[in-house]
């Protein structure tokens, strides 16, 4: 098949684009900006196209000669603030990815989503169940076929959930976490991609959506005392209450890039777990965030451990190992 890829350049897309291409597609990454997709390059039977995805013209002609189109587009924090930035790349982006597929004539939209989207408070997860509903009535009205995927939180060697965590604790001696007991179904990155190809293989997939979870469900802090031990360090994680976890969001909110934020808090207040998990209705038996995630965390470890190993040597200081 001919599968177009927006928002291929990231994370999910990586991968994604890898699994497709040994699977026997031909793939073009959609990318707003194609020096950022360049390490896909080497990926067989992969194009990239430069395109503007919030431009109808642009994404029709980037769109024309695919089969099927996949949305891969998200954030996980808006510049402003008040919602209209999620509603630009979630909502606006996916009404004209709609229009755009009718015109260029690409029949199929595998759209990734978010497991409780449509739910609670936070602009995140409202853009995502508005971008849904835009789907499913194009599905109801025949304009297009869709699938849509529900993953809970993704992870993976290059993911940027663990290895944030990781990252805070080597610098941190204490870390304060907001919404401690927040439960997550953390799910294999190479889960998620094979999730998508077996939907691509499938002729009676129009109109499912699929919840992704790991084998897994982990509190917040469980998870980030695991990464800690994980790593070797002694670090203090504070579980705070609401109201400090809100006022953490309040002040995250002005710190250019928004590492954490109000919309992160109102989104953490539901528990991103599901008692239902499509991957195992695409035959595909999940990996916990346990079985994979040392076999990486340990060999970054190993590697910042020797990088400092070899600074001390450079400057004449020893340290016991
Ligand atoms: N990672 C997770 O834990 C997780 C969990 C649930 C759902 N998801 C969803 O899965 C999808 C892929 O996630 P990911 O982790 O791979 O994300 P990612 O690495 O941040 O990649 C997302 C892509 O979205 C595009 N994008 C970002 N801002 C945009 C904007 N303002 N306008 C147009 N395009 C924009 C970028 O494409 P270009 O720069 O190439 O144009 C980028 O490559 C996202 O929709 C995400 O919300 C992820």
């Amino acid at each position: 098949m001919k599968v177009f890829v927006l928002g291929g350049s990231g994370f999910v897309g990586g991968h994604l684009i890898r699994r497709l291409s040994a699977a026997g597609h031909d793939i073009t990454v959609g990318t707003r900006y194609a020096q950022d997709a360049r390490h896909l390059r080497i990926v067989p039977r992969t194009t990239i196209s430069q395109c503007d995805p919030h431009d109808l013209e642009s994404l029709t002609q980037a769109l024309e000669g695919h089969d099927v189109a996949i949305n891969l587009v998200g954030i996980l924090n808006e510049r402003g603030f008040g919602g209209k930035g999620f509603r630009r790349v979630h909502v606006d982006l996916v009404e004209r990815l709609v229009i755009a597929c009718e015109a260029a004539k690409v029949g199929r939209l595998l759209q990734m989503s978010s497991l409780n989207a449509g739910q609670g408070e936070s602009h995140y997860l409202k853009s995502r169940g508005a971008a849904e509903s835009l789907i499913r009535t194009a599905v109801d009205s025949g304009q297009l076929q869709a699938t849509i995927f529900q993953p809970s939180t993704i992870f993976g060697p290059d993911d940027s959930f663990v290895n944030r965590f990781a990252g805070l604790l080597k610098i941190s001696p204490v870390l304060p976490l907001a919404r401690p007991n927040a439960r997550f179904s953390p799910v294999y990155v190479g889960d998620v991609a094979e999730a998508f190809v077996r939907d691509l293989e499938d002729p009676d997939s129009n109109g499912k959506t699929y919840t992704l979870c790991g084998a897994e469900v982990w509190s917040l802090k469980e998870l980030v005392e695991w990464v800690r031990d994980q790593l070797g360090l002694r670090r203090l994680i504070i579980g705070l209450p609401d109201f400090l976890g809100r006022l953490q969001g309040l002040v995250f909110d002005l710190v250019p890039g928004k590492p954490f934020s109000s919309d992160n808090f109102k989104s953490l207040k539901i528990d991103s777990v599901s008692t239902d998990n499509g991957l195992l209705d695409l035959g595909i038996q999940p990996w916990g965030l346990s079985q994979l995630a040392p076999t990486w965390l340990e060999s970054g470890h190993r590697q910042a451990r020797y990088q400092k190993y070899r600074r001390l040597a450079r400057r004449g200081d020893r340290e016991e190992p």
